[in-house]
Parts: structure tokens; C-alpha cells; sequence
């Protein structure tokens, strides 16, 4: 069953309902990469609850897409899958043909992909380190650049944003947080920070916003040996001065947000969704 992701921290339906009213997004289409399971899945329903067309992308996982698909449809949206691996050109120059071919342009871009190959530093191979550069950060400006060059092409039709386009790149706390033991994962996602920012300078001109999110201990199943037992959890906690650990859903609704028109002045920022985990929690009783 594909969770309504308002229902995780049982928010009551008249506040935010399953179906949202106001749909924000209608008449947008939205590529979401990576978006089979975690927090990509969260964000491309949440897309197609806010009446977006969905690409949902993905590179394995396929059955979850047998629920997300009829879900989006329920909601007014029109949902297709798209297997593609984002590291590579000509496959994600797949996915916006596809996009165009059917929607006629994209809107929207959640450059959500990731992945994470741990190994200590001296014990990491040059494998490890640039499977994670390439889906985590070549991935990113790969689909960043087809996008750019669709909404450049497009230009801004009023009748759905008052942006010719919008791109919101899932980052992490780690884009600021050095992260022992995860050399790769750190550094993909510090370029993730300088490459949108970049970007965002380049092309705000033409109506193009970019944004990233950058979530913390979400539970999904990239960290589910940090959350998913009593005892990870609780040292998990010493890290999160806000006391819980996150819900796909608490990054879907910031998704959501930055893909609207209620964002339309944010350009080039990173937003940090992770319970207060950049705080140095460590100071707290300490320094
Ligand atoms: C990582 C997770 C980790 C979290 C907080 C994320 O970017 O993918 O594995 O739990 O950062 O450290």
C-alpha cells in the first residue's frame, strides 16, 4: 500500500487532506528522478497530489510503481514510469524526450537520485568514489542541464508558473557536515551545493529557479541501520535536537513548496529540513 504521506504524522485530514484542494502544481509536469522508493517516491506523489504530471524515474523497483501511478491518476495528474540511470547522457536525454513526447514540455525537476558506497578513506576504491560522483553529482547536472535547455526553450507560460522553470536538487546536511567514513558521499554532495548555486546565478535571468533540499536522518531505506532499532535510534537521537527522526513526508511537503509559485523569490538556497541536526548538537552541554 503506497502511504498517504500526510497520514505519517497523522495530521488531520481537513489541514492537509490526501487529495490537497488547492492543487498548486496543475497543468505543471514534473520529473522525478530516482523516485521508486524513499524520499523521491514521497516527493513524486506528493507532485501528483498537487496535480502535477509525474515522470516517475527509476532505475530498479519497478513494482512500487503499480500503486504510484494510479494514486497520482486519482488525484488529476497523469503518472508515467521511466527507467533511466541519470549518470548517463544519452539516458537522460531519454527521459525528457519522453516528458516532452508526452506532456509537450517539463516544469519541474527533483534531481533526487543518490547513493551511498561506505568504505573507510584509505580503505575506499576508486569504484566506490566514482559510482557515488557520478550518480550523486555528474547524475544532477546531467538532468540540470536538459532542464535548463527545456525551460529556456519554453520560456514562461503564465497560465501555470510565473518561472520559465524550476529545479530543486535533494542534497544533505552532509553538504555541510564532513562525514567520516562517507569521503564520497560528503564530497558529491558539497559539489551538489556549488553547482546549484552556480546555476541558480547563471540562469536566473531566464525565469529558472533552483533550489536544494537537504535533508537529515530520514527514514528511508538508504539509513535504515541508523533508525531501525531501538538502540541505533537512541544514538541516532544524540544527533537531532529536535527528538525525532524524519518522515519522507517532512521533505515531500518542502518539495512541494519549492516547486510552487509560494517560493517564486527563493533562488540558490539550500534549505535545511533536518530537525536541527546542523546545530553542532554536541555543543549543547559542552564547549
Ligand atoms: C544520508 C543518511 C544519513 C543522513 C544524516 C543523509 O544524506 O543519506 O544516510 O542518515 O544524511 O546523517
Amino acid at each position: 500500500m503506497v502511504k498517504n504521506i500526510y497520514e505519517d504524522q497523522n495530521y488531520p485530514e481537513a489541514v492537509l487532506p490526501s487529495c490537497p484542494i488547492d492543487k498548486k502544481l496543475k497543468g505543471q509536469t514534473a520529473i522525478v528522478t530516482g523516485a521508486s522508493s524513499g524520499i523521491g517516491q514521497s516527493i513524486a506523489l506528493a507532485m501528483g497530489r498537487a496535480g502535477a504530471n509525474v515522470i516517475i524515474n527509476y532505475i530498479s523497483g519497478d513494482e512500487a510503481l503499480k500503486e504510484m501511478v494510479p494514486e497520482i491518476e486519482r488525484c488529476g495528474g497523469k503518472a508515467i514510469g521511466f527507467q533511466a540511470d541519470v549518470s548517463k547522457e544519452d539516458q537522460v536525454q531519454a527521459i525528457f524526450a519522453k516528458a516532452c513526447e508526452e506532456f509537450g514540455t517539463v516544469d519541474i525537476l527533483v534531481n533526487n537520485a543518490g547513493l551511498q558506497q561506505d568504505a573507510a578513506f584509505d580503505e575506499m576504491t576508486l569504484a566506490q568514489w566514482q559510482k557515488v560522483i557520478d550518480v550523486n553529482l555528474t547524475g544532477q547536472f546531467l538532468c540540470a542541464r536538459e532542464a535548463v535547455r527545456e525551460f529556456k526553450k519554453s520560456g514562461v507560460k503564465k497560465e501555470v508558473s510565473c518561472a520559465a522553470g524550476k529545479i530543486i536538487c535533494v542534497s544533505s546536511v552532509h553538504e555541510v557536515i564532513p562525514w567520516a567514513g562517507h569521503v564520497n558521499y560528503a564530497a558529491s554532495k558539497g559539489g551538489v551545493m556549488l553547482m546549484m548555486k552556480s546555476i541558480a546565478q547563471e540562469c536566473a535571468p531566464f525565469r529558472i529557479r533552483i533550489n536544494s533540499i537537504c535533508p537529515g536522518a530520514i527514514k528511508t531505506p538508504i539509513n535504515t541501520e541508523a533508525w531501525s532499532t531501538p538502540e541505533a535510534q537512541k544514538e541516532l537521537l544524540k544527533l537531532i535536537p529536535y527528538q525525532r527522526v524524519g518522515e519522507t513526508a517532512d521533505i515531500a511537503r518542502v518539495a512541494v513548496w519549492l516547486a510552487s509559485d509560494d517560493s517564486d523569490y527563493i533562488n540558490g538556497t539550500s534549505i535545511f529540513v533536518d530537525g536541527g541536526m546542523c546545530l553542532y548538537p554536541g555543543f549543547a552541554t559542552g564547549g
